[in-house]
């Protein structure tokens, strides 16, 4: 392992800082490998110190070359100072209010790791969180200093025409001599540094207008490439519908006078919240019919909502240290899903949330890298940009709503933006704002912030005929997480329904005669039991009706019971819930049967039958019988079986179930795929959204079938795609099979959008899914082809993320060409990217779950990972916790 362990930070540990910096003056001279920073800090003591006065100054700063310190403009000498590779030091400094002054030059150029100060296709700009402005000057690098930014900007004319800040535009001109020019902005909200950013560069913009609530006009840009303005427009489009949501729902106000948007090609995460100026993987903002699918135009429209609700929810109050990040996270994914929900189907974006947070954070919870939603500890920050902080971290927000209803939770939510308003929060106060709203004690639910692992609710009912009763019975099981064996019974909110043999909702009353109007019973205790009165006839129960936590939920209905629940239930969700459950109790049964070499048993069939019936219901929209007709994926299955798990049998029932599905249900396949088509142009909205998915979702089922007719049909879904929704999801079906088009279809692809960055990402994503042994050859074949680039993290995700995430067999490959494959790279992006290599090693993650042999080959990839010399401190927490087992 690693000579010098890197350090443990912990939540414990927290103390206020010594000093706070209340304004900023920066002075960028821009330069493609020798940029000039000038920073002067306003520095007083905290009087909230616990530290004794005269304590030395300790700023971080990485890989800086320092040009120069001062004091109240005094220069300090060598002596005065103390640097190494991660702070400077002074031991002596004023006791009243003083100016420090800093010099340091960093090279744009050769940072790839994109934290800091980088290029992107020529383009300069920033990403400061979490720790990314310590390598732009020296700063007490910590989300609980905050202050008010000045920064000048200067850069050569025809290199950067545009120089944007944060915070409004105060001054822009050209410089007396030469070719160079400047912009100042000055930012009026204190902020921590993390949110700092500018960009300088040559781009196209498109412009509009927004009026908020009280009346004051803000001006909003889309920064893209010059000749992609007209793919902006929907990114702009969602900004508007998002700011005027922010106003009705939350009545949150924009609070500058311009809100610019800038989209780079190379970045490490999906976008970031910098005060008045977001920047953006640019696959994110991008988007035409002809070059985005559907599901690109969704994450556009709800990443930018994401962003854009941070102002409130991260910048206006932020976060005291990085401990607290679902603080802003979780709650501003939980915004992002409603604004969603709001703008399309409300039933279908719950129930793709919750299909991401049980394929994402539920593995997550279950295996080595399992964390509470508030982490107690970590090395590096970056790693804890997680499914559990984020998605967990918005269930507990909407735990929360659920909780106290409504109308409390806005109170709650109004309470905590007065309270807290320029101020750097923790979960603390967050609870305490909902406690003081409501008169609610939060103080059991707060053990879901702390407690990691996902509870699993095993239920029974019982109905006593004589008495006309039912009775629910709860037990929650709490499975162990690394380092914490023994859990306490958390407080659940679970919504609950009682259906008669009639189909028809029963109103539930407790045994005293009180009803219970919207459903929810909190458990609290580690079993405990619910009695109903006046139920006229033995019930079939709805259990966690619209996923009101987050939770696995084990009760033991027969296949007869989800059939009907398919058919009656009035929440949606817990319909699609059932087709769902009995579809993935269908293929664990064959996995099972294949594993004994036994013909699979007739459940098959009879969950068939029952998904034809409910799609076939015509009261149900689109999008939602699309839905219904996604089969759980391998990996879902592999996570549901949990142990001795061999991909390459689930991957073989998969294959059956969609087969015997395509089969039995081919002539409703093939009227849904005839009539769904939307008539007339392309739009993005949800309705015509809605009919493309469920088209390819029958297109998929259907080429599964695979009779003459259905790869005629898929053949001529890909060379008459007019949209690339279609023409990407026929590409990756064409891509996965043995189709005698695949080759040349696979080579139009290329030809087509060869000169497309983003386009060509589809390409190289379908290739790393194929299914067959030849898979890892070429996929190191394309690692070599001339438009794949290890620096370009859109392009690692594509090949390399595609292929260890989703292609179950081939990553799985018993002989451990997969794992070694992924390693390697994982070892080649560590020494330039640490946060993309760790990423990419997290698809080990369930490598404990593997059958024995897979498992070996796992553990033999990660144990070369964990010996190599010099390995970056992302990757070095995620190995040594994936092999801490
Ligand atoms: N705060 C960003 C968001 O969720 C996340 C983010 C963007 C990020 N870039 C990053 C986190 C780089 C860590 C490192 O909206
Ligand atoms: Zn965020």
């Amino acid at each position: 392992m690693k000579p010098d362990t890197p350090r443990t930070h912990r939540l414990k540990d927290y103390r206020p800082p010594a000093y706070l910096v209340d304004h900023v003056d920066l002075d960028f001279a821009l330069d493609p490998t020798r940029t000039e920073v000038r920073a002067a800090l306003k520095i007083r003591r905290n009087p909230a110190a616990d530290a004794p006065a005269g304590k030395a100054l300790i700023l971080d700063g990485e890989q800086l070359e320092l040009g120069g310190v001062a004091i109240d403009g005094k220069p300090l000498s060598p002596g005065d100072y103390a640097v190494d590779d991660k702070t400077l030091t002074i031991p002596k400094v004023p006791a009243k209010p003083f100016t420090l002054s800093l010099t340091t030059f960093i090279n744009p150029e050769e940072n790839k790791a994109l934290q800091g100060l980088y290029r992107s296709r020529g383009v300069f700009c920033t990403q400061c969180e979490a720790e990314g402005f310590r390598r732009i000057t020296y700063f007490p690098d910590r989300p609980d200093v905050l202050s008010t930014y000045t920064c000048r900007i200067e850069a050569d004319t025809a290199l950067a025409p545009i120089l944007l800040g944060n915070g409004n535009p105060v001054e822009r001109g050209k410089l007396a001599r030469g070719t160079r020019h400047f912009a100042v902005w000055h930012d009026p909200h204190p902020k921590p540094c993390y949110l700092f950013a500018l960009v300088g560069g040559d781009l196209a913009h498109v412009a509009s207008t927004f009026k908020t609530m009280s009346g004051r006009k803000v001006d909003l840009k889309v920064y893209v490439e010059h000749g992609k303005e007209a793919r902006a427009a929907w990114a702009m489009d969602s900004l508007k519908r998002s700011m005027r949501w922010d106003e009705r729902r939350f009545g949150r106000e924009y609070d500058l006078d311009v809100f610019n948007i800038v989209a780079v090609s190379d970045f490490n995460m999906g976008a970031m919240e910098n005060k008045g100026l977001n920047i953006f993987n640019d696959r994110l903002i991008l988007a035409s019919p002809e070059t985005a699918t559907d599901a690109n135009f969704e994450s556009i429209e709800s990443v930018v909502a994401h962003e854009y609700f941070h102002n409130w929810t991260g910048n206006r109050i932020t976060c005291r240290d990085w401990f607290q990040l679902c603080l802003k996270e979780g709650l501003t994914v939980y915004r992002d899903q409603e604004f969603s929900a709001d703008e399309r189907s409300a039933t279908v974006q719950r129930i793709l949330d919750v299909r991401l947070l049980r394929s994402t954070q539920f593995t997550e919870d279950a295996g080595p890298l399992a964390h509470p939603v508030r982490p107690e500890a970590f090395i590096e920050i970056n790693n804890f940009y997680t499914p559990t902080v984020y998605e967990k971290g918005a269930e507990l927000v909407r735990m929360i709503e659920t909780i106290l209803g409504r109308e409390d939770f806005r109170r709650g939510m109004d309470l905590y933006f007065e309270r807290h308003d320029g101020e750097a929060a923790t979960i603390e106060d967050f609870l305490k704002s909902f406690e003081d709203a409501s008169g609610r004690d939060l103080s059991h639910f707060k053990l879901w912030y702390g407690q990691a692992g996902t509870p699993e609710l095993v239920c029974s009912l019982a109905y006593d005929k004589a008495k006309k009763q039912a009775e629910l019975k709860f037990e929650q099981v709490l499975p162990p997480t690394p380092g914490e064996s023994k859990k306490k019974p958390l407080h659940i909110p679970v919504r609950v329904g009682l259906i008669g043999a009639n189909g028809q909702e029963i109103a539930l009353k407790r045994e005293t005669g009180e009803a219970i109007e919207d459903g929810v019973l909190h458990l609290t205790k580690r079993t405990q039991t619910f009695r109903f009165s006046d139920v006229p006839s033995s019930p079939v129960p709805s259990i966690l009706r619209g996923f009101s936590a987050p939770v696995n939920v084990t009760f033991n209905l027969s296949d007869r019971e989800l059939e009907f629940l398919m058919a009656h239930d009035s929440d949606l969700f817990n319909r699609w819930q059932a087709a769902n459950t009995y579809a993935t109790r269908t293929l664990v049964d064959m996995v099972k049967s294949l594993r004994k070499g036994e013909k699979p048993n007739g459940r098959a069939s009879g969950f068939v039958k029952a998904l034809g019936i409910a799609v076939g219901l015509d009261d149900h929209e689109a999008a939602y019988r699309a839905e219904l007709l996604k089969l759980p994926s391998q990996a879902d299955i592999a996570r549901v079986i949990g142990r001795n798990v061999d991909p390459g049998l689930i991957f073989r029932a998969h294959r059956q179930l969609a087969k015997l599905t395509g089969t039995t249900l081919g002539s409703l396949l093939e009227g849904l795929y005839d009539e769904a088509k939307p008539s007339g142009s392309f739009s993005p909205d949800a309705k015509s959204a809605g009919q493309r998915a469920l088209r390819n979702a029958a297109l998929t089922l259907l080429t599964a079938r695979g009779t003459a007719a259905d790869e005629a049909r898929l053949a001529n879904h890909f060379f008459k795609a007019g949209n690339m929704t279609d023409e990407q999801h026929a590409l990756m079906l064409l891509a996965a099979g043995s189709h005698p088009a695949r080759e040349k279809a696979l080579a139009r692809f290329h030809d087509r959008w060869k000169d497309d960055h983003l386009v060509i990402d589809f390409w190289f994503a379908a290739q790393a899914q194929y299914p067959q042994r030849p898979a890892i050859a070429q996929i190191k074949a394309l690692t070599r082809h001339p438009l794949f680039s290890l620096t370009a993290p859109n392009k690692v995700r594509a090949l390399v993320g595609t292929f260890a995430m989703q292609n179950q067999v081939q990553f799985h490959r018993p002989d451990g060409a997969g794992y070694d494959f992924v390693a390697k790279q994982v070892l080649a992006i560590d020494r330039f990217n640490p946060s993309i290599a760790a990423r990419m090693l997290v698809a080990f993650r369930s490598w404990h779950t593997l059958e024995a042999e897979r498992r070996a080959a796992a553990k033999t990839a990660l144990q070369g990972v964990a010996k190599t010399p010099n390995l970056s401190a992302d990757v070095y927490e995620i190995v040594s916790k994936m092999l801490d087992q």
